[in-house]
Parts: C-alpha cells; sequence; structure tokens
C-alpha cells in the first residue's frame, strides 16, 4: 500500500512538473557588456509559474540579417523570490563594425527580432549615455523616448533603477512587478545599446529581498555586483556602491584602491578612468528635499579617485542635473569654463557630475547658493551623454527633455604626454591651471585658421597642440 502511494505521489508530482514544463514568452529584453571586443552578454526575463523553476530556455538565435540567425547559442538563468527569471547568454566572435539581428528564448516561445550594432576596431570616438533616478513616471519615459533614436555604444545608469522598492504593496516589500514593468520601458533602447547599473538606496527592497532584484536581473563583471569594473575601449569604468560599507580596511576600499591603482598604471592602453555610483560626493542641492553632497562616502573614496587620477565621477540621488570643476577637498583646481573656448586642460583634479535628472521627480527649487566648486547647475528632466575620442578629448552635454536642446556641455582635454602616470605638470589648488593670456592666444590662433566647418575634435586636436607645443617652449 505504501509503495503504491508513493508510486502515485511520483506520478502525480511528474504530471505537475511535466505541465509547467514550458517557455513562457521572453520580455525584458536588454544587453550589457563586459568590456571584450567582439562579445555581447544579452539578457532576458520570462514570467514563470513559480518562483523556483525556470523553465524557459536560454537560446539566443542571431545573425547578420534579420532572415538569417544562424547562428545559436546559449547561456544560464537565475531566479530570486519572484516569479521573473533572467536569462543570460554571451554571444562571442561578432565581427567589429557589424549589425547583428537577434531573438531570445527557445522551446516555441520567440522574442521578436532585436538589433545592436558593434563597435568598430579602434573607433574614432565612443558615445556613452548616463542617467540615474529613473523609474517610470511620464517623464522617465520621455527620457527613455528621447535616448532611444541615438546609437549609444553604452549607457551607464548610477542607481534608483526602477523605484519597485518605493512602489509599496502594503506589504513592507516593494512592489516586484515594477521591476518588470521598468525593464519593458527601457526595452526598445537596453536591447540595442548595453547598459551597465551601479546599485542605488531604491535597490535595496525590505527582507526577504534587499538586492536580490538587482543582483539577479543585472549583468556585472565583478565577482559581485555592487563593484566592479571594466575596459570599454579608451574608458576603464569603475561602478562602486555607495549603499555598501566603504570605509577603509572595507572589502569595497581595498577592491578600489587595487582597482584604480592598477587603471591608473594602464593608461597608456586605457587613458580614461570614469567612476559611478549613486550618493553624489558633490551635490549642492543640500537643504529643503534635496540630499546633497555625501560626506560620509566622500571622506572615506575621494581621496582614492585623486590620487589615481579619476577623469570623471557621475553619481545619481539628487533629482537635478550639476557639473563641478575640477575639486578635490571642496578645493576648485581649476576654474576654466569647459566651454569649447575654455575647456578643462589636464585637469588636476576628477571633475562630478549629478544625473539624477532622468525621471523620478524633480525637486523644488536650489534653496542653497551655489558653491564655488558647482560650476553648473539645473533643475529640468533629460540626460546626458558624452564622446571620449581616441584623440584624448571627453565631451559632455546634458540634454533636457522640455525642448531638447543641450543646455550644458563642457570639454575635457586630456593627453597622455602630460599624463603618463598622472603626476606631471599639475597646478596648485585654488588657481586657474591655464595661462589666461596664453590661453586667448591660442583661440585666436585656431580661429585665424579659419577651420570653422572643420568637426569640432579636429578645433579641440589642434588647440592641444598650439598647447602642448607652447608649453614645450617654456
Ligand atoms: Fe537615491
Amino acid at each position: 500500500m505504501r509503495l503504491i502511494t508513493l508510486l502515485l505521489i511520483f506520478v502525480f508530482g511528474t504530471l505537475v512538473i511535466s505541465m509547467n514544463v514550458e517557455s513562457a514568452e521572453p520580455e525584458q529584453v536588454h544587453l550589457a557588456t563586459n568590456g571584450i571586443p567582439g562579445e555581447m552578454v544579452v539578457q532576458w526575463g520570462t514570467e514563470e509559474d513559480t518562483t523556483v523553476f525556470c523553465d524557459s530556455d536560454n537560446t539566443v538565435e542571431y545573425g547578420t540579417g534579420q532572415d538569417s540567425l544562424n547562428f545559436s547559442e546559449e547561456g544560464d538563468d537565475d531566479m530570486y523570490l519572484w516569479t521573473t527569471c533572467t536569462h543570460t547568454t554571451i554571444l562571442s566572435g561578432l565581427t567589429s563594425n557589424t549589425t547583428y539581428y537577434y531573438r531570445v528564448g527557445g522551446g516555441g516561445e520567440w522574442s521578436d527580432i532585436f538589433s545592436f550594432k558593434t563597435l568598430e576596431a579602434e573607433p574614432e570616438s565612443v558615445l556613452i549615455g548616463a542617467i540615474a533616478d529613473h523609474g517610470t513616471s511620464s517623464n522617465a519615459q520621455e527620457t527613455t523616448s528621447n535616448m532611444v533614436p541615438i546609437d549609444f555604444d553604452l549607457v551607464i545608469h548610477a542607481g534608483d533603477i526602477s523605484y519597485a522598492n518605493g512602489a509599496g504593496s502594503g506589504n513592507g516589500v516593494g512592489d516586484q512587478s515594477v521591476w518588470d514593468e521598468y525593464q519593458n520601458q527601457i526595452e526598445k533602447i537596453a536591447s540595442k545599446s548595453p547598459h551597465m547599473y551601479a546599485p542605488g538606496n531604491h535597490e535595496e527592497d525590505a527582507e526577504p529581498y534587499g538586492f536580490d532584484a538587482y543582483e539577479s536581473r543585472f549583468y556585472t563583471t565583478g565577482s559581485n555586483s555592487f563593484w566592479y569594473s571594466f575596459d570599454f575601449e579608451y574608458i576603464h569604468f569603475v561602478s562602486i556602491s555607495s549603499e555598501h560599507d566603504y570605509d577603509p580596511g572595507s572589502s569595497q576600499y581595498t577592491w578600489l584602491e587595487n582597482d584604480l591603482e592598477d587603471a591608473d598604471g594602464n593608461r597608456e592602453n586605457v587613458p580614461w578612468v570614469i567612476v559611478f555610483a549613486h550618493r553624489a560626493m558633490y551635490s549642492s542641492n543640500g537643504e529643503g528635499d534635496g540630499h546633497g553632497s555625501e560626506i560620509e562616502f566622500r571622506d572615506a573614496m575621494e581621496s582614492l579617485l585623486f590620487d589615481y587620477h579619476v577623469d570623471l565621477a557621475i553619481w545619481g540621488h539628487d533629482h537635478h542635473y550639476e557639473r563641478t570643476y575640477p575639486v578635490f577637498e571642496e578645493q576648485v583646481y581649476a576654474n576654466n569654463t569647459g566651454s569649447y573656448d575654455d575647456p578643462y586642460y589636464l585637469p588636476g583634479a576628477p571633475i562630478h557630475i549629478v544625473a539624477g535628472m532622468a525621471g523620478r521627480s524633480l525637486y523644488d527649487g536650489f534653496e542653497e547658493p551655489q558653491p564655488d566648486w558647482s560650476a553648473y547647475r539645473e533643475l529640468s528632466y533629460g540626460y546626458t551623454q558624452f564622446e571620449v575620442t581616441k584623440s584624448g578629448t571627453l565631451h559632455y552635454e546634458f540634454i533636457r527633455n522640455s525642448d531638447g536642446i543641450v543646455s550644458d556641455e563642457f570639454w575635457i582635454v586630456q593627453s597622455l604626454d602630460y599624463k603618463p602616470s598622472g603626476t606631471i605638470g599639475y597646478p596648485e589648488p585654488g588657481t586657474n591651471q591655464t595661462n589666461e593670456t596664453e590661453e586667448k592666444d591660442i583661440v585666436d590662433k585656431v580661429k585665424e585658421l579659419d577651420y570653422a566647418n572643420a568637426p569640432i575634435s579636429i578645433l579641440i586636436v589642434t588647440i592641444v597642440a598650439i598647447f602642448k607645443s607652447r608649453l614645450r617652449e617654456v
């Protein structure tokens, strides 16, 4: 009798499991990068019947024509205490400068066909999008719509991604379905440009979730999802967490110190180092409903950014756009305007950006005077982007949603000749690092060359060349 009962349980269990063994419809298709040229990380979600079994396949079919998805790759999957299964499949051996078409799924359930374009080998420039504090509001959707037509090579997101934990389902653990809604909302852009993230305070949900959704849904390149780095052409990107222990002696601090030391020693191959995380080391939105500079975070880690000559730091958390001058310990190292006529030449300290204007409610206004270290700030929705050239320039822009114009932009000009390990020619704090008279002279010379119709990158390179030759004369 006992044997028969066991047999019945087995047969019933098998039936239940086999009823569940069918693929679900792929959704939330998005790309990530592992930094390896010729590879692309493809991720997507499927809505499963349980939070335990992921029965859907991990297949990507791809090729260079919509009707010729001749290649196939298998990957892995992951679930947390929610019914969304995240699939991760890495494509390799891709040809540079080529449009690939792909669909994801398997087992009879396939997504639409999406596409992405691989980078050229040694491209002249790369275009990176950067946002934070996004969410699912109409303003957030407008930001995404404005970004969709742009062919970003990469998008970085400095945290507070979906605001699922702020959605509140009444049980204290947020609403995990907001993550699904968010990832479907950004599918149009995330399926064609890889996205990489840093964790914000809104990625942490109440127990039992914690950071599970963030960890499960997004590919990262490190041994954990919270601090990791990767090279992307001319840029070494470092994603760190303002939501975890960052004090000297912590594992994150030690990791960051080692990573930045290695990156600073590798400038010849990867000349730019850019850090992104959620809470801003510099933000002037510190009264009223803003947060302001995250002093403890800054006290703990700013010296690492300075010592290893990080070029740019991109933050969120405060819902506005802001750019600093090159700054360390609140001392301005150069007060150039950053404009085309007066770019940040060889900045002696990191430049900080607050990019928390992507969609979450803007604050009412700035209630404190603009500090000396703040070069520009604005309360508008929008996105930021920057182009990094092979020749050593970085052009950063803030594009606001309301009228689509570039309402702030600045240039950073670097040269490996003057920054082999970041120790040569740095000015003292509080001084303008360029000689104003000489600089005007340089600009006049460039204008005399009548390159008005030349690409602006050529003009900047020309300025640098003249500037360098004058330095050598001194
Ligand atoms: Fe935040």
